[in-house]
């Protein structure tokens, strides 16, 4: 980054617009690159003005506006950081406008950068061709090692062993370095010492603080899943695309997954179980939300996001009901002046060229809802179709849906349970299961075949009613999607043939 910053100054270019939350870490590193280049320092805010970073002299001219007119007399090779300057450009004033580029052109001829240093991108299309954005990515190993080094030394800690070193610093990914430090000094103060599990809370609860994404802590595995053969062999083939050998061999990064299906059958349940089937956390994208809020944030939420799935990385991108996020971009954004189709443009570019070991996740129920784009061959690795669960799969699912609620399996005849919840969800066999659990409860027994049959006998499962549009889905997944069970035909004649 400071390279990539020297290198702007040094070609001349008069605006740079360096987004991060980190404003202390900037500017330290702005610091460390005007010194370098023996240039000088000039930082502006509103409360403060215009300050000479070298002796502290300050020239006033709080104003936004007023700043600008300073600029003109700073000596040559000047560099002027101008902080939460982007709230000004949000709809802005149009001599305000004009002045900022008459500035930026005149600064050229005397070695003047202006930089505006922002927690988001917010540049009106006046300016889009007068700056270059830099965007500081969340602090990586070395530098959440620095931090922990000082926190080390404040507290007077010892030196912990090099594993507790790593699983602080793989806590700590994701975090600023503000709240890296932060996290580490609270650890300190509440259990007296250095504890990877207090960083890890403490992300979780700074990641949650855009409402976009969310560690999720589960405890699912492939063992959770009754079926879906096809499906769990593709996971487990990619289990180490992530590993060192992986990489040596040539492996190329898988992108990801999209399962579409029948509500109930498992497919959210895949999703975080994926996370355990690669040994990394799991993050959940609240895709409908990168749209919330203000048009023109929707950009910087999808930044937000890169870089923190980045930063986390290797880790699970899980995004359920992919089509709730992505509808609007059918309609070419006929409300949003194009943003929607511009952030689903820059997702799909990101998705197709990311190099950090990122793996999405991404499930839906409704293909006629996602652009088509989306569903291309090639932007996936694979698309999977989940359908109704087989015979097979819903003896299985009894089997483990009876062990979740720590009763045995064995006194119930499954053969016979499957047989009778034909064309029944996954989720409603759940359901069912947890219906004759209160039943039995209220008469004070254990549920039992019998006590299933009686709820059975009430109970209407959902592909009854919405026949039709599972049909369509099934029409559209052939051909086009690979199934996520072996056929229940394919599977007999293999027998045959073993
Ligand atoms: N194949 C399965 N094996 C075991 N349990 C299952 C299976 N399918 C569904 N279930 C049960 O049903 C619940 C709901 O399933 P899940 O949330 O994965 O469905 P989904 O396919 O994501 O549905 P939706 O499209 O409505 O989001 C699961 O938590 C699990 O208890
Ligand atoms: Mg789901």
């Amino acid at each position: 980054m400071r390279e990539k910053i020297t290198h702007y100054i040094r070609a001349g270019y008069a605006g740079l617009y360096l987004v991060s939350h980190e404003e202390q870490r900037v500017e330290a590193e702005l610091k460390a690159i005007v010194d370098a280049l023996k240039h000088r320092l000039y930082a502006w805010s509103a409360t403060a003005g215009l300050i000479d970073t070298a002796d502290g002299t300050a020239r006033g001219a709080q104003d936004p506006m007023e700043v600008l007119g300073l600029l003109a007399e700073l000596p040559d090779d000047s560099i002027v950081l101008l902080r939460d300057y982007h709230l000004f450009l949000d709809d802005p004033n149009p001599l305000l406008l004009r002045q900022l580029k008459d500035q930026l052109r005149a600064g050229k001829t005397k070695g003047h950068t202006v930089a505006v240093l922002g927690c988001r991108l917010q540049l009106p299309p006046e300016l889009e061709r007068e700056f270059i954005i830099v965007d500081f990515t969340l602090p990586g190993a070395e530098a959440l090692d620095e931090v922990l080094k000082g926190i080390l030394k404040s507290t007077g800690k010892k030196q912990p062993s090099p594993e507790t070193v790593a699983a602080l610093i793989d806590a700590a990914r994701g975090l600023t370095t503000t709240e890296a430090e932060d996290a580490f000094a609270l650890s300190v103060v509440e259990c007296g010492d250095l504890n990877p599990a207090v960083i890890a809370r403490e992300k979780a609860q700074a990641v949650k603080k855009n409402g976009l994404l969310e560690l999720i802590e589960t405890r699912e595995s492939l063992a959770s899943i009754g079926g879906l053969d096809l499906l769990k062999d593709w996971l487990l083939k990619r289990r180490e695309a992530f590993t060192p050998r992986a990489k040596e061999y040539g492996l190329p990064m898988p992108k990801g997954v999209l399962m579409l299906g029948i509500p109930g059958c498992g497919k959210s349940l895949t999703a975080k179980a994926t996370a355990s089937v690669f040994g990394v956390p799991l993050l959940r994208l609240d895709a409908g939300r990168i749209f919330a809020g203000l048009v023109g944030q929707s950009e910087s939420n999808l930044r937000a996001v890169i870089q923190t799935a980045e930063a986390i990385a290797p880790c699970v991108l899980w995004i359920d009901e992919l089509e709730k996020g992505f509808a609007g971009c059918r309609s070419s954004g006929s409300t949003d002046g194009g943003t929607s189709s511009r952030v689903f443009g820059s997702f799909i570019s990101w998705m197709q060229e990311k190099r950090s070991p990122v793996f999405i996740v991404a499930t839906a129920n409704d293909v006629s809802q996602l652009p088509p784009e989306m569903l291309r061959k090639g932007r996936w690795d694979e698309l999977f179709f989940v359908d109704l669960p087989t015979r097979d799969e819903r003896e299985a699912i009894w089997e483990i849906q009876i062990a979740k609620f720590n009763r045995d399996a064995e006194s119930f005849d499954l053969r016979q349970l499957a047989k009778v919840t034909d064309s029944f969800t996954g989720s409603e066999i759940e359901q069912v299961f947890i219906e004759a659990l209160y039943r039995a409860f209220e008469r004070e027994q254990e549920p039992a075949d019998l006590t299933i049959g009686e709820v059975l006998a009430d109970f209407v499962p959902l592909s009854k009613l919405m026949g039709e549009s599972m049909t369509a889905l099934r029409t559209w997944a052939k051909g086009r999607a690979r199934p996520a069970t072996t056929p229940p035909a394919e599977r007999s004649t293999r027998r045959i043939a073993a």
